[in-house]
C-alpha cells in the first residue's frame, strides 16, 4: 500500500510526531502541502491530513490545499490533530470537506498536545510532554485499523 500524510506542525511539532507513529506503520511519505501539487494524490492508495488546532481550526495552508483538490473519486484518506483540549470535534470541518469534495473518509484520530500559548506560557503550558508514548502508542493502533480497513477496501461510516 502507498500512503502519503500532509501534515503542517507550526507550534511544538506535536502533530509531525503523530504523523512519524503513524507514517512508521504504514511506511508513508510525509510531506508539508506546499510540497505536493493537488495532482500528486492521486498516486497512493491512502492520504491522510493533520495540523494542530489553532483557535479551533486546522491551520489554513492545509486547509487551503484540501480546498485546492479536485473530486475526490472516492480515494481513501484519513484526518488527524493535536491540540491543547484533545477535542475529536475539532476534526468535523475537515472530514466533512473531503467528504464533500468525493473522498472516502476512513478515520480520524485526535490526542493532546503541549500547548504553550498566550497566557498558557506564563504557567509552563499544559500537556506538557504529549504527545508521548501513550498517544504515539494510540496513534499507532490507529494505524493498523486504517491498515486493515484499506486491505479490506472498506470504509469506516460510523
Ligand atoms: C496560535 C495558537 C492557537 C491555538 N488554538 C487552540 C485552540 O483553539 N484549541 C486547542 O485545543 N488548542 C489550541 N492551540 C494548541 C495547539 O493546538 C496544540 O499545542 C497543538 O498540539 C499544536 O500542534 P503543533 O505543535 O503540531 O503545531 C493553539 C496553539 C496556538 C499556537
Amino acid at each position: 500500500m502507498k500512503s502519503l500524510i500532509v501534515v503542517v506542525s507550526v507550534h511544538h511539532g506535536n502533530t509531525r510526531r503523530v504523523a512519524q507513529a503513524i507514517g512508521e506503520v504504514l511506511e508513508s511519505q510525509i510531506r508539508e502541502p506546499e510540497e505536493l501539487a493537488p495532482e500528486d494524490l492521486a498516486a497512493f492508495d491512502l492520504v491522510g491530513f493533520g495540523s494542530g488546532i489553532y483557535f479551533g481550526k486546522f491551520h489554513e495552508r492545509l486547509v487551503a490545499f484540501v480546498e485546492r483538490l479536485s473530486c475526490g473519486q472516492g480515494q481513501k484518506v484519513f484526518v488527524f490533530s493535536t491540540s491543547g483540549l484533545g477535542r475529536a470535534s475539532a476534526n468535523r470541518p475537515l472530514e466533512e470537506l473531503l467528504r464533500q469534495k468525493g473522498f472516502a473518509v476512513l478515520g480520524s484520530f485526535t490526542c493532546k498536545g503541549y500547548d504553550t500559548f498566550g497566557v498558557l506560557r506564563v504557567f509552563g503550558g499544559i500537556n506538557r510532554g504529549k504527545p508521548g508514548e501513550k498517544e504515539l502508542g494510540k496513534a499507532r493502533k490507529f494505524a493498523r485499523f486504517l491498515r486493515i480497513l484499506v486491505a479490506e477496501g472498506g470504509e469506516n461510516h460510523a
